[in-house]
């Protein structure tokens, strides 16, 4: 009894589950849903050559250098990166006394405490140091920010799809909201404090457009022109180096470990044949066990009319 009762139980969840379906199905064909601003609009990240892509890539120093200014010129006033020390930047080719000097006058000091009173106060950074937040804490970095929170930037080129070509897109994104989208979606006009960017998810983002104008940073002598979009594809290529700073090494290990595996195999090919010579030996019949003799024998016989 409890088991057909379980049944029929059952057999109602599945016809109900059957018919909203079915229901939906309908619905969807007769009226499907309307195309939202961010389906129409949202485009993906532009293409962005970078000589660290590849299996063969490494980092251009000179242009990491430029994008390491870019980020403590312009992105450090908001953005932390507080995966990376000031003395990690020894792999850009900054000498001992330039990490010194650079992590001396870095514009946020370090937060510590007075010796002496025991009150919270700050110091000057060390190249031990990891990079200081521009802001104490989520609060105050949002206060600042219109309620959005720069996020830190030392693993964004991994965080998002797209890496560095995303970040560079989004760099160089920013243009006038289209009037055609409001006209098509009134509901989707960009906020009082928000900036319209396509290559952000939801077209809208909080950050304002931070590379504005050529010439906002100056390059050292021997560099490119510092115009927009040069910058943010150097700020890009930072920004992959402080990602994964150890990239050159795992594309030389990967390579030798490659090679290591091809001169095993065939190594192991050969001493397989080796191993194996005696045992699968092939023994091809002579004499009068040869099938081409056999089949000279036969012919011969029958020519001869004698009986084998
Ligand atoms: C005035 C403060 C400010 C400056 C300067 C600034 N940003 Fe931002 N940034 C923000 C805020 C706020 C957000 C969060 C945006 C959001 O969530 O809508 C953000 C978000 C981002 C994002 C993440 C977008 C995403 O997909 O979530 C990236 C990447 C970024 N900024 C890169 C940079 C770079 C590179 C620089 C320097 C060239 C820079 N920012 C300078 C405030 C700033």
């Amino acid at each position: 009894m409890v088991r057909i009762l379980g049944f029929l139980v059952g057999l109602v969840f599945a016809g109900v589950a059957v018919i909203s379906f079915f229901v939906n199905l309908v619905g969807n064909i007769q009226s499907p849903p309307e195309a939202t601003a961010e389906e129409e609009y949202h485009v993906h990240p532009k293409a962005l050559h970078l000589q660290s892509d590849g299996p063969f890539g490494s980092f251009d120093r000179q242009q990491v250098q430029r994008g390491f200014q870019i980020y403590k010129e312009v992105c450090s006033a908001c953005h932390s990166m507080k995966l990376v020390a000031f003395r990690d930047l020894h792999e850009l080719g900054y000498s001992e006394a330039e990490v010194k000097a650079i992590a001396n006058q870095w514009a946020t000091e370090v937060p510590s405490v007075n010796p002496d009173t025991g009150e919270p106060a700050t110091r000057k950074a060390t190249p031990a140091d990891h990079f200081p937040a521009p802001y104490a804490n989520e609060t105050a970095a949002r206060a600042a920010n219109n309620n959005a929170l720069p996020p830190d930037l030392s693993l964004m080129t991994k965080a998002r799809h797209g890496g560095a070509a995303y970040v560079y897109s989004i760099l160089t994104g920013y243009r006038n909201q289209p009037t055609e989208l409001v006209k098509k979606f009134p509901g989707a006009k960009t906020p009082q404090g928000l900036h319209y960017n396509p290559y952000f998810a939801n077209l809208n983002i909080a950050m304002p457009q931070p590379l504005v104008s050529d010439g906002q940073v100056t390059y050292a002598e021997g560099n490119p022109k510092p115009t927009v979009d040069q910058m943010a594809k150097d700020v890009s290529a930072f920004l992959v180096w402080t990602a994964e700073p150890k990239l050159e090494n795992r594309h030389h290990y990967g390579w030798a470990v490659l090679l290591f595996l091809l001169v095993g195999t065939v190594l192991g090919y050969l001493s397989y044949q080796n191993i194996w010579a005696e045992a699968k030996r092939k023994v091809a019949p002579v004499g009068p066990l040869d099938p081409v003799n056999k089949a000279k024998r036969t012919r011969a016989t029958k020519k001869a009319g004698v009986a084998g």
